[in-house]
Order: structure tokens, then C-alpha cells, then sequence
């Protein structure tokens, strides 16, 4: 009965998406149990590029069942936009939907607040949100009052609630925005417009708790699609420069509604260097011209935002951490090949704080900001490595990078990526 998690191991866009889909065939139902909007994961398909926030990237192979848990803040235009463009380019497979009643609904004053929000943190520096509301989301989940589930918006209560809380809503609006520069929200308009969210959506709705605890006592196999990475979990990242929801390993359970016992496998995914989109600490970070060839070469572009990735050497120190933090058994090395044509490659392997060594990942932030990183040199390659497949036909100095890598975080390299493309990728047996 095996119950495998796919888990970002940095901040984000480390090719979950490719490993996911690859993965896909081999399980009857992929989850997604967190985040929202905010991610974007590119599967490569043949010549098909689907860039996919909200459906699980399972929907792309025919036959397994697709569900987004009651864990995930819930954007219905962008679910709906997807499932359109899906079915315009003959992805035929998303009748297999299952959506949460379970899931927090994001509405128009979610993005006004995100944006207010993101502008005015204490510290000065801005998280740089993806602006898609998913903060303000969960904190009204949290908050109670002024939430809405995807399963009351079938109750004869919704238009009350919409009227209740856009009224409460229009109020902090208005100090939030004390210029003028948003109009009052109107409660009627946003009442219509989610009504017809909800009957479109309406055959996808169930209580995907009660299929999910099924579906595991009754053995299906099961895959666990993260968004987002450890580094930006809200309880356990680089806090407050973080996502809202448990994003490391930690939060499959809560998002999901299974056990943990039910997650037999936890893959981590770890960009063979780091990136980084928005605010926020990052020690080994090239703000030089390495890190914008690192850029280029990796088309370090954000899939939401679009907005430049920053780019570092990757961080040994950072994701044994999140590899412990998530309970991770093996890693797969995605986007090698960006790596090729450096003469060096510099691994950090420890941090120095106040004069002192240590493998400990900071739990203050101002203390991730201030740690230089010890870096380890190793020498790069030449070659283009994007048609190798097999381990063996690897330069040299590139398997002794992986093995490396593999021998800091602590766990065995499982699969290394060396393009985007599904056989872009070279499976590691155990040994
Ligand atoms: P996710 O959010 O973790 O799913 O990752 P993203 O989709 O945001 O970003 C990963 C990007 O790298 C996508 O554009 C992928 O198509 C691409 N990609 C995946 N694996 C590889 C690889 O091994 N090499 C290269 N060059 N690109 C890759
Ligand atoms: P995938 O699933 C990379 C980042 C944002 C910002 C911070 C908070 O594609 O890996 P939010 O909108 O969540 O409140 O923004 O988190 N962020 C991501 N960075 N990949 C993602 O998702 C991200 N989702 C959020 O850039 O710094
Ligand atoms: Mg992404």
C-alpha cells in the first residue's frame, strides 16, 4: 500500500512537477494538500508544456484520480481556467477531479489584502508574495468569522454569508487603503459571480477526507504532490520570509486528512544549486555573474510571476535540514545540465556565525541573514549532459558532485534530471 510524497527541499521550483508526472503512472490517486495558486509546476510533455498552480499534475495521465484536499486555499477562476485551457488542448482525463467541501475559498478581498499586506511588514523587507491572495486565505481560515468552505457555497446560507462578510471586509479595506485606491467591494456581484463558480465546479465537489481514508485502508496507492519547499514552510522555513502553510513533509497529514502512517515514502527534490523567488535570507546566494549564468542557462523565470529567480550555489547545510525536517528517504537532483560549463562548483557545508562552525540551519531569520556560508570547491565539467541516461555515461566530476551532495544531506541520490523533458532523467539504483 504504498503512500509516496514528492517534497520541495529548498524554496520552491525544484521540478516537483517533472517528478510528479513521472511518478504519476505508478499510483492511482495524486494529492495535492497545501498551498494554492501560488505554485506552478511545469510538466513537459513531448512538445507540451502545461504549467499547472492549482490541478494536481497527476491530471495530465489518463486514469488516476486527481484530488486537491481540504488543506489547500482555493482560487475557483483559476481551477476553472485550468480545467478549461485542459480541455482546449484534449487533456481528457479531468472528469477524475475530486475538489475538497473541506477547502477555504479565496475571494476579491484576499488579493486586495495581499497586496496592502506585502507592502507593510515590520521588518522592512517585503516577503514578495505571489499576490494570490493565499496569506489573507489562511489567516481567515484560522480566524473563523470571516471564512468560507467550498461546501458552503451550496448552502441557502451563502448569500447572507457573502453579504456578512464583505461588509466586515469593506470596512478594514478601507484603512488599508485610506487613498481611495479601492473601490467597496459589492456583495451582490461577488455573490453571482461564485454562484457560478460553484455550479461549474459542482460535479467535481466531495468529501475527499472520507475518499481519501478509503481509498488508503483499501490499499490504492497514493502520491502526495508538495507545492512549494521546506524552506518556506510557515512553521519550520525562514520565518516570516515563508508561504502560509506547512510545506516541508510536516504538513502532509493536516492538509491531507491521512495519517501519517499512510506516507510510506518521502522523495525529496533539490535543485542541484538553489534558487529563490521574492524576500527573504539566502546564504549562498551569486549576485554576480555566475548566478545570472546560472539564470539563463536554467531560464530562472518564475512560472506564477514571472519575476527573475535569484540563484546561489546549492546549500548542504539547508537541505539536510529540510531532508530531516520532511523524514525524506531519497532525493532526486533535478536541472544538473545548468551546471555544465563551470570550471568550479562550490557546495556549502556549514554556516559560521559569530566566529563559531555549525551545521545547524538558524531558526531566527536575522541569524540566517547573518551566517557566511563555508563553501567546499569541487571541479565542474564540460560536457552537455542533457542526452546522457545512463549514470555511467556521466562525466566524472559530475557523479563525484552527486555523490558528494548525497553523502552531506545524508540520504541516496534516487533519480538525477538533466533536462526538463520526461526522458531527460537518469534513474540511480541503490548501492
Ligand atoms: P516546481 O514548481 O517544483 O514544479 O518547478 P517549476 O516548474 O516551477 O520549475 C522547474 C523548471 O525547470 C521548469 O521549467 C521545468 O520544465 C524545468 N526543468 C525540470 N527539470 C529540469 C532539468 O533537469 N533541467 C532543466 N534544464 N530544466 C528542468
Ligand atoms: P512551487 O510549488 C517558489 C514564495 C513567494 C514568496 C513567498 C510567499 O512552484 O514551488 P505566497 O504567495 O505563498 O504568500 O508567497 O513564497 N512562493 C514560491 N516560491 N515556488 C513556489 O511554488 C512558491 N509559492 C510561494 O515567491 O517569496
Ligand atoms: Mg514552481
Amino acid at each position: 500500500m504504498p503512500g509516496t510524497a514528492v517534497i520541495g527541499l529548498q524554496w520552491g521550483d525544484e521540478a516537483k512537477g517533472k517528478i510528479v508526472d513521472l511518478l504519476t503512472s505508478q499510483h492511482d490517486i495524486v494529492v495535492r494538500y497545501q498551498g494554492g495558486a501560488n505554485a506552478g509546476h511545469t510538466v513537459v510533455v513531448g512538445d507540451e508544456v502545461y504549467k499547472l498552480s492549482l490541478l494536481p499534475s497527476g491530471v495530465l495521465t489518463a486514469g488516476v484520480t486527481c484530488v486537491i484536499a481540504g488543506g489547500v486555499v482555493f482560487n475557483p477562476a483559476k481551477a476553472i481556467e485550468e480545467l478549461d485551457e485542459l480541455e482546449s488542448r484534449n487533456v481528457e482525463d479531468c472528469d477524475n477531479l475530486k475538489l475538497s467541501d473541506r477547502i477555504h475559498v479565496i475571494f476579491p478581498w484576499h488579493f486586495a489584502e495581499d497586496r496592502a499586506l506585502d507592502s507593510n511588514t515590520s521588518d522592512g523587507e517585503n516577503i514578495g508574495t505571489t499576490g494570490r491572495g493565499i496569506g489573507p486565505c489562511y489567516r481567515d481560515k484560522v480566524g473563523r468569522s470571516h471564512a468560507v468552505r467550498l461546501g458552503d457555497m451550496y448552502r441557502s446560507t451563502f448569500r447572507e454569508q457573502i453579504e456578512h462578510i464583505t461588509a466586515a471586509k469593506n470596512r478594514v479595506l478601507a484603512s488599508m487603503f485610506p487613498d481611495g485606491d479601492l473601490q467597496p467591494l459589492d456583495a451582490e456581484e461577488i455573490f453571482e459571480q461564485y454562484s457560478a463558480f460553484a455550479e461549474r465546479l459542482k460535479p467535481y465537489v466531495a468529501d475527499t477526507t472520507d475518499y481519501l481514508l478509503t481509498a488508503a485502508e483499501s490499499g490504492k496507492r497514493i502520491l502526495f504532490e508538495g507545492a512549494q519547499g521546506a524552506l518556506l514552510d510557515v512553521d519550520h522555513g525562514t520565518y516570516p520570509f515563508v508561504t502560509s502553510s506547512n510545506s516541508s513533509g510536516v504538513g502532509i497529514s493536516n492538509g491531507s486528512g491521512l495519517p501519517a502512517r499512510y506516507v510510506n515514502k518521502v522523495i525529496g527534490i533539490v535543485k542541484a544549486y538553489s534558487t529563490r523567488v521574492g524576500g527573504g535570507p539566502f546564504p549562498t546566494e551569486l549576485d554576480n555573474e555566475i548566478g545570472q549564468r546560472i539564470r539563463d542557462q536554467g531560464n530562472e523565470y518564475g512560472t506564477v510571476t514571472k519575476r527573475p529567480r535569484r540563484c546561489g550555489w546549492l546549500d548542504a547545510v539547508a537541505v539536510r535540514y529540510t531532508t530531516r525536517l520532511s523524514g525524506v528517504d531519497s532525493i532526486c537532483v533535478m536541472l544538473l545540465d545548468v551546471l555544465s560549463g563551470l570550471d568550479e562548483l562550490l557546495i556549502c557545508t556549514a554556516y559560521e556565525l559569530d566566529g563559531q562552525q555549525s551545521t545547524v540551519f538558524p531558526s531566527h531569520v536575522d541569524d540566517v541573514r547573518r551566517v557566511k556560508p563555508v563553501f567546499e570547491t569541487l571541479p565542474g565539467w564540460q560536457e552537455d549532459i542533457t542526452k546522457v541516461r545512463k549514470l555511467a555515461d556521466l562525466p566524472a566530476n559530475a557523479r563525484a558532485y552527486l555523490d558528494r551532495v548525497s553523502q552531506l544531506v545524508g540520504v541516496p541520490v534516487e533519480m538525477v534530471s538533466v533536462g526538463p523533458a520526461r526522458d531527460q532523467t537518469i534513474p540511480v539504483s541503490p548501492g
